[in-house]
């Protein structure tokens, strides 16, 4: 017996007593018929034979008012099983309202026709900020994440104390639409703590959740063997050709149903580099393929969305020692675009998944309703650092620390110090920087620092008895993935001139989430980062696509919700506007530009993702 039927989690798959003890297999279903089961190669869903031909649709990165749409959209596709990630830190200091409501999101599925798997985490990676994470994880440097260190131990099991009541009622055992819930996530790319596994299906049992679990990783035999549990389902995630992979899987587990839980149908981008699509037919070759060999699938992304506010998340690159911050769509390429467009694959993959379940009748979702292009100016700006008293208050330190110190989770942060003088030329360079640093000497721009250039410092020479350096740090999303999580933001290090630490700071955390005191003036434009805000008139809401032509780097609001970061070096070039964020009449768009605005704005009425 393993641990986790000793422990009396009898699950809806450990409870087959004549199976054979190897390593890795799935012990048959005997008794309930409720909910999903296996039964040696194939899933039973409430006794008879199920195929899960599923699509992810992440609750988090699509307004709430769009969930019945898109949802409806991946249901037209011919998918019977949606599934999501959970997201612990956008739950963070919120009830279970509003855009939080996860289960209205499951709910709303369910009366669509359409099974849910969940995935809960609690780390998600998902190209989202920290994987996941909540930020204030990283304030305390003796816990280590993804482990049974007891400090994240108790973090998780408060978490999911408050989580897993949510999910239990809706379970198929329970008359519910949720068949399945993972375990971690990935977790033999990362390490190889089987007690923490352990750990969390136990958690899971224990709160109630007798649906299948399942562990999924990448197929390489280390990842299947870190990555899993005896007694626990093993599923695959990879792209291209499913020959190989499942072949990988079947060999490490001999009996079980062959499932495909992330098949990547697109990619993301990072900021910097080029956007990634693929090509319809092939994707849609290769999930005929595996369908046709009785496999299970979950096509990661059927409907991306959009990494909104600061959710964006990075990677890093190690053999490079380059962070790799994500764009603000997730759009992913999939089926159903980031705006709700049915694409091309969409079509395709519609027509295969029809050889294999009955497709709904009726006519397809007609395309949603976008804004009519037309171009607009700033009438107002305020200059951000004439703005810091009304944006924050201060605290004092003698060396800078990083946001997560200051109990800040997201948004930018701003560092002062009086530096003495005279002094010749010296080179001021930042150890422990995440991610950029726009430099000031007595409010003049001096130049900038940025992460991927650290040995890059910035020339400084101060003529008088004493100067002001301010440093203002913009951030990416925090490292989603691999062994560089712990990705605080701000300043970790000593500030140097030259080789000298520069002690004594005044720290800002700049969280952004509250502008309404900022005082904006008509005139010209003040040169460096500066909010500017505009007036759109619109007829009635409908979605649209926001372009900065001509401006550098920096966020968009839309009348009071962060967009996201807007960056001239690409690939992504539009920001989604949906329309639920619209008013009929006049909306306001602020954007803080920390470089260099452009004339004019545009709404345009399609997107340009590069
Ligand atoms: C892995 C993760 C997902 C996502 C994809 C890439 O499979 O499990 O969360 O990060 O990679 O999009």
């Amino acid at each position: 017996m393993n641990a986790i039927s000793r422990r009396g989690f009898l699950g809806s798959i450990a409870a087959g007593g004549a199976a054979a003890m190897l390593p890795r297999t799935v012990l048959a279903q005997a008794g309930s018929t409720r909910g999903l089961t296996v039964h040696g190669d194939q899933f039973l869903l409430d006794g008879k034979p199920f195929q899960i031909i599923s699509g992810a649709i992440h609750y988090f990165r699509i307004h709430p008012d769009q969930w019945r749409d898109r949802l409806s959209r991946l249901r037209a596709l011919g998918l019977n099983t949606v599934e999501t990630y959970v997201a612990w830190n956008f739950h963070e200091g919120h009830e279970f309202t509003g855009w939080r409501d996860l289960r209205r999101f499951i709910t709303t599925a369910g009366e669509l026709g359409l099974k849910v798997v969940v995935r809960p985490g609690p780390y998600i990676c998902a190209e989202w900020d920290f994987g996941g994470f909540p930020a204030r994880l990283l304030a305390d440097r003796d816990l280590h994440l993804r482990c049974s260190d007891p400090a994240y131990t108790k973090e998780v099991d408060a978490w999911f104390g408050r989580l897993l009541p949510q999910l239990v009622p809706l379970q198929a055992t329970r008359g519910g639409p949720v068949i399945a819930v993972q375990v971690e996530n990935e977790y033999g790319s990362f390490g190889n703590d089987q007690d923490h596994l352990r750990h969390l299906a136990d958690l899971l049992r224990g709160h109630g959740i007798d649906s299948l679990l399942f562990c999924s990783n990448g197929t390489a035999d280390y990842m299947l063997r870190g990555g899993t549990l005896p007694g626990v389902l093993s599923t695959a995630n990879f792209d291209g050709d499913p020959t190989g992979p499942l072949a990988d899987l079947r060999r490490f587990q001999p009996q079980g149903p062959l499932w495909c839980t992330e098949y990547w149908d697109g990619w993301f981008d990072h900021w910097g580099e080029h956007h990634h699509t693929t090509d319809p037919a092939n994707t849609t070759a290769m999930v005929d393929k595996m369908l046709a060999a009785g496999a299970s699938v979950n096509l990661y992304m059927a409907a991306g969305g959009t990494n909104f506010e600061w959710y964006a998340g990075a990677n890093y690159d190690e053999g490079h020692a380059s962070y790799q911050p994500t764009v603000t769509s997730y759009d992913y390429d999939s089926p159903v675009s980031e705006s709700g467009e049915l694409t091309a694959k969409f079509t395709a993959l519609r027509s295969v998944i029809g050889k294999y379940a009955p497709l709904p009748t009726g006519p397809l979702p007609v395309a949603p309703q976008r804004l009519s292009p037309q171009s607009f100016h700033t009438n107002g700006s305020a200059g951000l650092l004439d703005s810091l008293d009304r944006l924050s208050r201060p605290a004092r330190r003698a060396a800078p620390v990083p946001m997560e110190d200051l109990g800040q989770s997201f948004g930018l942060v701003h560092y002062r110090a009086r530096v003495q003088g005279p002094r010749s030329t010296a080179t001021l360079r930042v150890t422990g920087l995440a991610d950029r640093a726009l430099v000031f000497l007595d409010g003049k721009p001096v130049g900038v620092l940025d992460r991927n250039t650290p040995k890059q410092g910035v020339a400084v020479t101060i003529g008088g008895s004493s100067a002001v350096l301010d440093l203002l740090v913009d951030t990416g999303g925090r490292v989603n993935f691999g062994q560089q999580l712990a990705d605080r933001k701000g300043i970790s290090g000593p500030v140097m001139l030259g080789g000298q630490a520069l002690y004594g700071w005044e720290i800002r955390p700049l969280p952004l989430d509250d502008l309404d005191h900022l005082r904006f003036s008509t005139g010209a434009a003040p040169t460096g980062p500066a909010f500017h805000r505009a007036s759109v008139r619109v007829d009635s809401p409908a979605d649209g696509f926001l372009a900065l032509p001509g401006w550098q780097k920096g966020l968009v609001w839309l009348n009071g919700f962060l967009l996201g970061r807007y960056w001239e070096v690409g690939p992504q070039r539009t920001l989604y506007a949906p329309a639920p964020l619209w008013r009929k009449g006049t909306n306001e768009v602020l954007v803080l530009e920390l470089h260099r605005p452009g004339d004019h704005l545009e709404l345009r009425d399609h997107p340009d993702l590069g």
